[in-house]
């Protein structure tokens, strides 16, 4: 059974998807809740679910290296396997990722290798893309460039605004993402591509 830590920042709506997943014959069950924001809303509603959380705040570090250290130190002490970065709004340093490499994923808002970085959802808007998504990738040194595990597509409407696009785009995060965390746990690299017509639900 696989130990996963999932690390927020914010809400962690993808995180309590990832977490109701985990149960039954899941191959993997949440170890820990990591946020470094101690007002990360996501942290009650972790406890809430009987998953061990703890705060790792960045301010309270000198720089990047210390506050990632802190990270290695509450993640070891949870025995964790596999990281889920879940909304976490850090950028993590190369040391890092290569210590977590093939074992650390991520969900992107954007049809990658489209749209790294922020603001996706408006984006695509303004570039009149027809279609949108999300995207759960490997993460490596390269910002949201690594190996892609999956992605679930949805149209871009008329008239929609980013938040339209955000809030369509999410309801498919909450699918995609436990979809991908449960082939990730046994070794399946391969991609998967959801989209709501072919759904798997
Ligand atoms: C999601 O849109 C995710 O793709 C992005 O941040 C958002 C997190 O939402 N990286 P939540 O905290 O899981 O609700």
């Amino acid at each position: 059974m696989k130990r996963v830590a999932i690390l927020i920042s914010g809400g962690g709506s993808n995180m309590r998807r990832l977490v109701e997943d985990m149960k039954g014959d899941h191959p993997a069950r949440p170890c820990l809740v990591l946020s470094n924001d101690p007002g990360a809303g996501g942290l009650a509603r972790a406890a809430e679910m009987g998953v061990p959380t703890a705060v790792v705040d960045h301010r309270a570090f000198p720089d990047r290296p210390a506050f990632e250290a802190g990270l290695t130190d509450a993640l070891e002490a949870a025995r964790a396997d596999i990281i889920a970065l879940a909304g976490f709004m850090r950028i993590l340093t190369p040391p890092f990722v290569a210590r977590w490499q093939g074992r650390m994923l991520n969900i992107h808002p954007s049809l990658l290798p489209k749209y790294r970085g922020l603001d996706t959802h408006a984006r695509a808007i303004a570039a009149g893309d027809a279609e949108a998504g999300c995207t759960v990738h490997e993460v490596t040194a390269d910002l949201d460039g690594g190996p892609i595990l999956g992605q679930a597509r949805v149209p871009v409407l008329a008239g929609d605004t980013a938040a339209d696009l955000a809030s369509r785009v999410l309801v498919q995060e909450h699918r995609l993402y436990p979809a991908v965390l449960r082939r990730f746990a046994v070794g399946q690299r391969g991609r998967l591509d959801l989209s709501p017509q072919a759904g798997i639900d």
